[in-house]
């Protein structure tokens, strides 16, 4: 067989497969849960049905290759309102169906294929089926446990040759939680477009706040990436938007056309955009104010376990433990499951030294507090 995927065995893995077996027979804790809407987490459904009574009424299908102008502007004024500020136009802002689609549509405008991109040796695994979609190559640069999951800078360099396109950070980071909080040198010795994913950018828990990248980089083309799927916990309402920095604007006329190409935002998402983000601030801080307890709670619990080792992480909705006296991180995760807690194992998120495993600090309390509880007595 030919075409993208053709390679992949698309089988259920061992994993899954004793997942589903182990849920079968019930009371199992699944503490991998990032979807917010099965996780209790429901945007005001009374500000969104008003908000989209008034779509109806004046309804009019009249696209933008850039996006609707009103939720272009209702990003614009929230990215003044970082700290420190990232001042943009309403020219510099593309809306997307998602993130995803965002990466998408960065990685045609950037590279071709058998160019490469670098990415965290841990991250979120969509990008190697994103990359695949256009034959790109990925080349990982390092996060370093021991300072925090900080970029380490020399692996960074070591990893850019003549076809690098683009540098791939996200911050805070999935499932690291570490953030980016000052210029990297090394950046702007390197002199690539960076695409910076801050979809968890509200989600502080160590760190005050998170800095926009391209705010820090402003000599640097940075294309900012967001969407509502996090910020608001509104995946199913598909939208997401790229921010072009002033020395990104050079690529603007071609990435117009690339997002006019699929014209993938919908029109209903993008009217209530400015709604979410005037309404949509207490919600908001309901939510993290949910994941900074769960994490205080974990790290608690596992502050004093002799196996499992957590550091607070900078911001995110995860925790990224490591496993001390197991070397096998699919072996673990079965363990646990057996034991009636679901997790994933590390080697998920990439290749790193050592055991670990990502438990989501997202998922609802009173199941978080008594998953932990399973997690610290199975590995006592
Ligand atoms: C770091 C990161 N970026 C992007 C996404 C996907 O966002 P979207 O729903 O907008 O495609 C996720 C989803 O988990 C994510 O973890």
């Amino acid at each position: 067989m030919t075409g993208v995927f053709s390679h992949l065995d698309l089988t259920p893995n061992r994993l899954e497969l004793a997942r589903q077996a182990r849920a079968a027979q019930g009371d199992l804790i699944d503490l991998t849960g990032s979807n917010p809407t099965t996780q209790g987490l429901l945007f005001p459904s009374e500000v969104l049905a008003a908000a989209t009574a008034a779509y109806w009424q004046q309804r009019c299908y009249r696209p933008d290759p850039r996006g609707d102008a009103m939720a272009r502007a209702a990003i614009v004024n929230y990215y003044s309102r970082r700290s420190p500020p990232l001042i943009i136009t309403p020219d510099d802002v593309f809306l997307t169906a998602s993130t995803s689609e965002a990466y998408y549509l960065l990685f045609s405008l950037l590279s071709d294929p058998g160019d490469n991109l670098l990415v965290p040796n841990v991250t979120y695994p969509l990008f190697e089926y994103l990359a695949a979609l256009r034959n790109l190559e990925l080349r990982s640069y390092q996060l370093d446990e021991e300072h925090d999951w900080r970029i380490n800078a020399r692996s960074l360099r070591r990893a850019a040759d003549e076809r690098t396109r683009a540098i791939l950070i996200v911050s805070p980071h999935n499932p690291t939680g570490a953030i980016v909080d000052r210029p990297l040198a090394t950046l702007n010795l390197l002199g690539i477009p960076v695409i910076c994913d801050e979809v968890f950018a509200p989600f502080t828990y160590a760190a005050a706040n998170t800095p926009p990248l391209a705010a820090l980089h402003p000599d640097l083309p940075v294309f900012t990436l967001n969407g509502i799927s996090k910020l608001f916990a509104l995946p199913d309402l598909k939208l997401g938007w790229i921010a072009l920095n002033q020395p990104a604007r050079v690529f603007a006329a071609r990435l117009e056309l690339l997002n006019d190409t699929l014209l993938g935002a919908n029109a209903l998402s993008q009217f209530l955009l400015p709604t979410l983000f005037a309404q949509g601030e207490s919600f908001m801080s309901a939510m993290v104010e949910r994941v900074r307890e769960n994490l205080t709670l974990a790290l608690n619990r596992f502050a004093g376990h002799p196996r499992i080792h957590a550091r607070a992480p900078a911001g995110g909705y995860y925790l990224f433990p490591a496993v001390s006296d197991w070397d096998d991180e699919e072996a673990l995760a079965l363990f646990l499951l057996e034991r009636g807690v679901f997790v994933h194992p590390g080697y998920f998120y990439g290749d790193v030294p050592g055991c670990h495993v990502m438990i989501s600090a997202l998922t609802q309390p009173a199941v978080f507090a008594a998953g932990v509880e399973r997690l610290c007595a199975a590995l006592a």
